[in-house]
């Protein structure tokens, strides 16, 4: 099947040109000002974009979507997820494989692979979470790598569930440094946030509005300047994940002026919403508990100019989709017991044009660079995907700038009964969106093929 798009405004990072892309056989064949009739094959989809733009496959590298969690299951399935992801213009995902400490890694990446196989239709792979890190498991984590997952997830978060010992952490990222892995890592301090919980309810503070107050940004800041100590000294390349105020910024950097090589990922609930909706009455806030928390304000001020200076490479989600109706309530008694989560797979892309190129905070450069080009680059994808270039998947997304609209549950694929961001107005809709060639979501609607995604097998390259 082929595929041209005719006469669209053409953003990468590094250019901005109107013309015509060309694709056969999944990826594209050719780029041009005027791709002539003839060369085009007969029976090929012809989508015209003038006055709109074409951007790349956006990347989310962050999601959750099989997630056993806090006593429950995330909402979404691959289904789900995959449809709202396409509606919103992300046509990859790559998704962390969260097991629990008893389990056996190699058994958790088939389990994994398993959910996303038969119900994909975005490309798809994942990064290997290290819950337990023994010397007889050590091999498991080499033959997962070699089977294509070459990045790692730590949690420095999640006291009793998640978390790593320092000794174990040490061996994981040793290990990582070994296999030439890059290691996503939750930064938060495990101890000190247990404590500062366990006075909060004792104190009778247990709605959502004091989760903020358990995990503060020097929290998250110790967190940071932790795991970067750690990739100083051994020399693993590490990438902080959902960094949401200035002192974790603030630490990231000093680390990477030391000569750490780290880099940090945000998440668009932290870019717009602020610790003010996890304070709303009548427990609504638990909507808006996620780990970090949503923060003062004045932090959006620093990640949308981190976006800007890209000192902060990449916006992703975080996706871990709770239902408020019966999920979120497990917490009722006490907010250490929210499951922690802002779904936001589908409305990513939009809200950054949106709050973002919109409102004259951001490039539309910058905004390509941080939705897919970054995450491509960081985790082995580059330049299958990530960019439009000759060779590289027909990943691509037609955007309507001008296109209004709201935020609403009605109007989001994932299997939750709210949307964090009800009500707001939307700049901005993929109109067409194509996966290697095919397309597979038209003006926020799933048009595609459940089941067509495909496991992107990625080599070490750090
Ligand atoms: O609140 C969050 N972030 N939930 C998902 C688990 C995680 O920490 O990434
Ligand atoms: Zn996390
Ligand atoms: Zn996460």
């Amino acid at each position: 099947m082929a595929l041209l798009i005719r006469d669209g405004r053409i953003i990468t990072p590094t250019e901005d040109f109107t013309g015509d892309i060309y694709a056969e056989n999944e990826t594209i064949t050719r780029i041009e000002p005027h791709i002539d009739a003839k060369l085009v094959a007969p029976g090929a989809e012809v989508i015209e974009a003038r006055g709109k733009l074409v951007f790349p496959g956006f990347i989310d590298p962050h999601v959750h979507i099989y997630l056993p969690f806090m006593g429950t299951y995330a909402a979404d399935d691959y289904e789900s997820a995959s449809k709202a992801a396409l509606a919103g213009g992300t046509t990859t995902l790559i998704e962390m494989i969260c097991p629990g400490a008893a389990d056996e890694p190699v058994a958790a990446f088939e389990t994994w692979k398993s959910k996303a196989e038969p119900l994909a239709a975005v490309d798809y792979t994942f990064h290997m979470s290290v819950v337990r890190f023994e010397e007889h498991i050590r091999h498991q984590f080499r033959e997962i790598v070699k089977a294509g997952v070459a990045s790692f997830k730590v949690f420095l978060a999640y006291k009793g569930a998640l978390n790593l010992s320092d000794e174990q952490l040490f061996a994981a990222m040793k290990l990582a440094k070994d296999l030439g892995v890059i290691v996503t890592a939750h930064c938060e301090n495990a101890d000190a946030i247990d404590a500062l919980q366990q006075s909060l309810v004792a104190a009778g503070k247990t709605g959502p509005e004091w989760h903020g107050r358990s995990r503060p940004p020097v929290v998250e800041a110790d967190g940071v300047h932790h795991l970067c100590t750690f990739a100083e000294l051994l020399g693993t390349h590490v990438y902080i994940v959902h960094t949401s105020c200035e002192p974790a910024v603030r630490a990231a950097l000093d680390a990477r002026k030391r000569g750490v090589n780290v880099w940090i990922e945000s998440v668009i609930p932290h870019f717009v919403l602020d610790e003010t909706f996890a304070e709303r009455p009548a427990f609504e806030g638990a909507k808006y508990v996620m780990s970090p928390p949503l923060r003062a304000k004045a932090n959006q001020t620093v990640l949308w100019n981190g976006l800007k200076s890209r000192d902060i490479s990449t916006v992703a989600t975080d996706h871990a989709p709770f239902r408020f109706g019966d999920q979120k309530q497990m917490g009722r008694d006490a907010f250490t017991k929210i499951p922690n989560g802002i779904p936001s797979v589908q409305e990513r892309v939009d809200l950054v044009h949106t709050c973002g190129v919109a409102a004259g905070r951001l490039g539309l450069q910058a905004m390509v660079d941080a939705c897919s080009t970054q995450a491509a680059k960081l985790f082995g994808l580059y330049p299958k995907k990530g960019t439009i270039q000759l060779g590289s998947d027909a990943d691509l997304v037609v955007y309507d700038p001008g296109y209004r609209g709201t935020f609403s549950k009605e109007g989001s694929y994932s299997r939750v009964d709210y949307n964090a961001y009800e009500g707001w107005e939307q700049k901005g809709r993929a109109s067409v969106v194509t996966v290697r060639g095919q397309v597979q979501a038209r003006d926020g609607e799933f048009v595609g093929t459940i089941g067509r995604g495909q496991f992107l097998k990625r080599e070490p390259t750090h």
